[in-house]
Formats: structure tokens, sequence, C-alpha cells
């Protein structure tokens, strides 16, 4: 990671950081506990990739940046309400998350619940309140974008197939389908929506940015799938070998280490190959993605 993109990551994430801090309930509104489980699950941790991707495609598109901080977070908080519920007992049963208790363990599973439900609607409250793309109708097609996304038919869809692949071989069409859905449409979001908060791209450029999220997706939780197998517990912040452990299905125990590696930087390759008709206005993209396939936790 080169100094040049660590200043910028810092700026970013600090940026976002102040944001989160200051339109998430404080502790002393009632209902206190749930207001404290909101900022405990958000605040202080986590490596706020889908933001850095949203503030990177929104420099591409020369967006305000004061319009991506609120479009970023509001992303973000669909993160963090997707990883609350991940980690509940009736679905990844985890402890440790962020380095912390996981919201359950440090609370109770209804305030856990609780905590998502309210993440994600703060998400499209932000999303909907303040002016955010040149045209009303382009901030209609953020806050569908989000939705579907984080629905059914996107983030949610993918975790109802992993819990119901669980001591199943998948197909790799199958296992990508799951990757695709679970992880990869709230990054292909983070990248369209934050694109979006300006009018620069034309419709073939937005098509090709998707293209590029697309692949920046799926490479992300390859390399989920790999570190879970090859990070420690302490380096990650949360429980390694787990999915072993759960008996799913990923890309580790489907095609191996080795393969799943060169599939991650052969998914790199073909996002940095969609940029180029960018030129260097891509580059935070760039750099994003490379963190993203190199990062060791
Ligand atoms: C973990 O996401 C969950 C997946 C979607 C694979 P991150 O690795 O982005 O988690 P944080 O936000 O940095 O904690
Ligand atoms: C989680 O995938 C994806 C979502 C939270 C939507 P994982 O279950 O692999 O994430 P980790 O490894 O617990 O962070
Ligand atoms: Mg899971
Ligand atoms: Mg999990
Ligand atoms: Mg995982």
């Amino acid at each position: 990671m080169t100094a040049d993109f660590q200043s910028w990551a810092s700026d970013r994430q600090a940026r976002i950081e102040t944001f989160l801090e200051s339109r998430l309930p404080k502790t002393d509104c009632v209902p206190e506990r749930l207001h404290d489980a909101m900022r405990y699950s958000v605040l202080g941790g986590g490596k706020r990739v889908r933001p850095l991707l949203a503030f990177a495609a929104g420099e591409l598109a020369s967006a305000d940046i004061e319009r991506v901080t609120v479009t970023a977070a509001a992303v973000e908080l669909i993160h963090a309400y997707s990883l609350v519920h991940d980690d509940l007992p009736c679905m990844d049963d985890d402890v440790l998350r962020r380095g912390k208790p996981t919201c359950h363990k440090a609370f109770d599973e209804a305030t856990a619940l609780l905590t998502g439900d309210s993440l994600q609607t703060l998400a499209f409250e932000l999303l909907a309140e303040k002016c955010l793309a040149d045209a009303p109708e382009t901030q209609l097609i953020m806050i569908t974008q989000l939705a579907r996304a984080s629905g059914s038919r996107g983030m949610a869809g993918g975790q109802a197939f992993d819990l119901a692949s669980v001591g199943k071989t998948l197909s790799l069409p199958e296992l990508e389908f799951m990757h695709i859905h679970k992880t990869g449409a709230l990054i292909r979001a983070a990248v369209m929506l934050g694109a979006r908060c300006s009018c620069h791209l034309d419709e073939s450029q937005l098509e090709r940015l998707d293209h590029f999220a697309k692949s920046v997706g799926l490479a992300f939780q390859v390399v989920d799938d790999l570190l879970d197998t090859e990070a420690t517990t302490e380096t990650l912040g949360k429980t390694a070998g787990k999915d072993a452990d759960n008996n799913k299905p990923t890309y580790v125990s489907i095609l191996g280490i080795s393969q799943a590696r060169e599939l991650a930087t052969r998914l790199q390759s073909e996002a940095d190959q969609v940029l180029d008709s960018f030129g260097e206005s891509a580059v935070r993209l760039r750099q994003v993605t490379d963190f993203i396939v190199k990062r060791k936790f």
C-alpha cells in the first residue's frame, strides 16, 4: 500500500467515522440500550471498504464529497446491520466481530435483531433526507438500487442461499451466485451510488463501472473465504476457521487455496482492465481494489 493511498484512505475513513458518529442516535436518548448497541456495532471498527469504494467512484465522477459521505455512510450502515445479523446464533453463531464481542454477546439477541433493523432504516433515512444527486430522479434510483442490493434479490437473498447451503457441495456457478448476492451486491451498490452523486458519467460509463464493481464484489468474498482459512483470529478480529466449523461451502473448500488465490488475482486483472478506459481518474478505484485483494484482515 503506497503512502499516498494510505493517507487518502485514512482521511476518508476518518470522514465517515465523524459523519456516522454525528448521525447515530446518542446513548442518552431513549431507548438508550438500543442506541448504545447501534453505536457499538458501527463505530470504531471495520475497514470501511464499501465507503472507500464509494469515495473512489465519486472521485472518478467528480462528485461532491459531502454528498458521497452521506451516501457512503448509508451503505456502511447496511453492511454493519448485515454483520450484526450474520453473527446471530441462528446464522453463523459468532462471538467475535471487529475485535470485540458480537452485538448479541455484548447485549442480547433481541437487541441485536433490533439493532440490525434500526441500522437498516437509518441508512434509508440518510439516503432520502438531503439532496444527494443532481436530479431527484437519480436520487430515487440510488434509493432503489440500495434497497435491491440489500433485499431478497441481493444481500439477504445471498444470506438465505448461504444458510441453505450448509453441508452441501456447491457447483462453481452456484457458489458464484451465492457470493455475488451475499457480498457482491452491496459492494456494487457502493460503487454505483458513489458515482451517481454526480451526473458526469454517461450510461455506457456507468455500465462499465458496474462491470468493474461486479468483479471486485466477487473478489472481495473470495478473499474473505481465503482469510478465514489463512489468517488468525487475532489479525482478523473475528473467529478464524469458522467456515469449515460451520460446514460452509466456500471458494477454498471447492477450489482449494491456490486456485482460490488465482481467481482473486484474475478478478483483480479483469476489474483493472475495465477501468482502463477511465485513465487516471480511476486511480483510487484501482488502489482500493488492490487493497481488497491483498489485504491480510
Ligand atoms: C465482512 O466484511 C463480511 C463480508 C461481507 C465478507 P468486511 O471484511 O468488510 O468487514 P469489516 O467491515 O471490515 O469489519
Ligand atoms: C457475510 O459473509 C456476508 C454478510 C454479512 C452479508 P461471512 O459470513 O463470510 O462474513 P464473516 O466472515 O462472518 O465476516
Ligand atoms: Mg455468513
Ligand atoms: Mg459470518
Ligand atoms: Mg467469511
